[in-house]
């Protein structure tokens, strides 16, 4: 096997780019893809102060990574959400990731500054935990950002992830859905923006990334989220990229370039109507957000060990 470029031993094949890559040769096609996803969608500026949501996984640390060697300034965010352990090892590597190259990580603990975990606001709520983890955690992202002074918010959102997204969403035809799901959103009042800059990188490249630059990563899975459909479609774009490599990208970033522009009239969002939240102040067209109530639910119920809330465990509770 041996790389396309310098046709040197080569450490990684990529079927999409029918294509052999030795370790510098990839670390340049990533570098490459993550600099054309930027300016084609317009998603950061040099003089940018942006703050990288961190998991400890490998998405978000190589996206830091990436960032940070592109010439960036780029501060991380990362959210406690007392899954158990899962929570507890993440931090250390999102810890020990930024420890290492002198970055500034700012940690926020659900438990200890909110008084609710994910387990319990799930429960509290009767949302399925991914729903409650995802709005605490967007509104973490925005509330961040605004406090912290930062232009943008990026995510470590890969084309695996984007694809499944979209797939789920064309299977329903949910056209205000589809109409929103853009690797950016820009700024509006008491939003910052956000960006995906992994769109044009998969699951896989990721964690060679995070192998050819000795990056520790939590490998599992978040315990709350085995099982749900999102997986599913992931692993029904694998079984037809198999068959056709490249299908995962091309349906992803053709919809983009093409079917997006048309729905461009469909987004739902009517933002001159939001006011704001009389607890918090966030945008909302309530008169309190839905975050602020979570936290109210949640902080109120007794804490729910994350066991409970996992599907083997839920079985095991019937
Ligand atoms: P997920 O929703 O788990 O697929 O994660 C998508 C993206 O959200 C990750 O790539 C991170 O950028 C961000 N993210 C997920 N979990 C956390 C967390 N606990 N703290 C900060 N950012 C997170
Ligand atoms: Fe959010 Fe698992 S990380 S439910
Ligand atoms: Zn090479
Ligand atoms: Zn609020």
């Amino acid at each position: 096997m041996k790389c396309r470029v310098c046709r040197g031993p080569a450490i990684i094949d990529l079927a999409r780019h029918n294509a052999n890559f030795c370790a510098e040769h990839f670390v340049q096609l990533c570098r490459r893809q993550v600099e054309k996803a930027v300016k084609d969608f317009s998603m950061l500026w040099p003089e940018d102060r942006i703050l990288v949501a961190v998991s400890g996984g490998k998405d978000s640390l190589a996206l830091w990574d990436i960032l940070v060697d592109l010439g960036y300034r780029a501060d991380g965010l990362y959210i406690g959400l007392g899954i158990g352990e899962y929570s507890d090892e993440s931090l250390g590597y999102a810890q020990r990731f930024a420890d290492a190259r002198g970055l500034n990580l700012r940690v926020i603990s659900l438990r200890s500054e909110l008084g609710y975990d994910i387990p319990t606001a799930a429960a509290a709520t009767r949302r399925v935990p991914c729903s409650a983890c995802g709005l605490t955690k967007r509104h973490l992202f925005d509330s961040a950002a605004m406090e912290g002074g930062y232009d943008v918010v990026a995510t470590g959102h890969n084309l695996d992830d984007e694809a499944a997204v979209l797939f789920g969403n064309t299977l329903r035809w949910e056209i205000e859905y589809l109409a929103r799901q853009l690797p950016v959103l820009p700024a509006r009042p008491g939003f910052p923006k956000k960006v995906k800059p992994l769109v044009r990188l998969t699951e896989r490249e990721m964690a060679a990334w995070c192998i050819v630059r000795n990056i520790d990563y939590i490998v599992e899975e978040c315990p709350m989220a085995v099982g749900n459909r999102h997986l599913g479609y992931k692993n029904t774009l694998n079984a037809i990229e198999e068959q056709s490599p490249g299908s995962k990208a091309s349906f992803y970033l053709n919809f983009i370039e093409r079917m997006a522009p048309l729905l461009s009239d469909h987004t739902g969002a009517s933002h001159d109507e939001l006011g704001e939240c009389s607890r918090c102040g966030s945008p909302t067209p309530n008169e309190v957000c839905s975050f602020c109530l979570l936290v109210e639910k949640s902080s109120q119920h007794e804490a729910v060990p994350v066991e409970f809330m996992t599907k083997s465990g839920r079985k095991r509770g019937r």
